[in-house]
């Protein structure tokens, strides 16, 4: 496994002066740090301002969302190829806020992952469940369709692209942290589950996430369990100081 990914989700937060003054900050604070991949992932109106904030930096630009349709007479929708265009590398695919408060089904997260990955995005594809869900003991069959059903019809060497995170929605913005255990349990799950799905020692290859209430304190109890590869961090990523602590844990 590579070096510890680390992403700032910042959802609907920050103006253009907001986002680059932030970015500014990042890569001068971090700027000898090169054992972290760090992305960010500012809203749309901020992406072509940071990406030129970010140039000659080794930290790296993501969307939070895109359309699942190539171009063409879809008001508001943002696609691949404009994202690409801004200077994004990664897109976050399959939010939970996405799932929950707008609807998106599985296999509309499909579509994005494949249109995202024709267009040579890397999907930050998140899964997670409830807590109505894991309450009724439905967590692994939970994730598991959503990573079935998100994934389908992909090659090896499509996921070889792919960044999975798990953010359980009982943890997100809550400041309720899954317990290292708990997020480990699934993570293997998860690379189980790639394992068995796209042959042997593929999900070796596959950085897997956990987000949800990642904070100064507990990253390193979090990134000290075997399948953690990284965190994906919404709240904490908005305060410099926090989201800094939080890279150099
Ligand atoms: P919080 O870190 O605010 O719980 O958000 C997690 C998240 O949703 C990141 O995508």
């Amino acid at each position: 496994m590579g070096v510890p990914f680390i992403a700032g989700n910042w959802k609907m937060n920050k103006t253009i002066r907001e986002a680059v003054d932030f970015t500014n900050q990042l890569r001068n604070l971090i700027a000898e740090l090169d054992d972290r991949e760090v992305v960010i992932a500012p809203p749309f109106t901020a992406l072509y301002p940071v990406a030129e904030a970010l140039k000659g930096s080794n930290i790296h630009l993501s969307a939070q969302n895109l359309s699942d349709k190539a171009e063409g007479a879809y008001t508001g929708e943002v696609s691949a190829r404009m994202l690409v265009d801004a200077g994004c590398r990664y897109v976050i695919i399959g939010h939970s806020e996405r799932r929950n408060l707008f609807g998106e089904k599985d296999a509309v997260i499909n579509a994005k992952i494949k249109i995202a990955l024709a267009s040579g995005l890397k999907p930050i594809f998140c899964v997670g469940e409830t807590l109505e869900e894991r309450e009724e003991d439905s967590t692994f069959s939970v994730i598991e369709r959503q990573i079935k059903e998100g994934l389908n019809n992909l090659n090896r060497d499509d996921i070889r692209r792919l960044v999975i995170a798990y953010e359980p929605v009982w943890a997100i913005g809550t400041g309720k942290t899954a317990t290292p255990e708990q997020a480990q349990e699934i993570h293997a799950f998860i690379r189980h589950l790639m394992d068995a799905t796209y042959g042997e020692h593929m999900a070796g290859d596959i950085p897997i996430i956990y987000g949800g209430s990642v904070n100064p304190k507990n990253i390193s109890v979090l990134m000290a369990e075997r399948d953690i590869n990284g965190v994906l961090v919404g709240g904490a990523s908005l305060d410099i100081d926090s989201f800094i602590q939080i890279i150099k844990f």
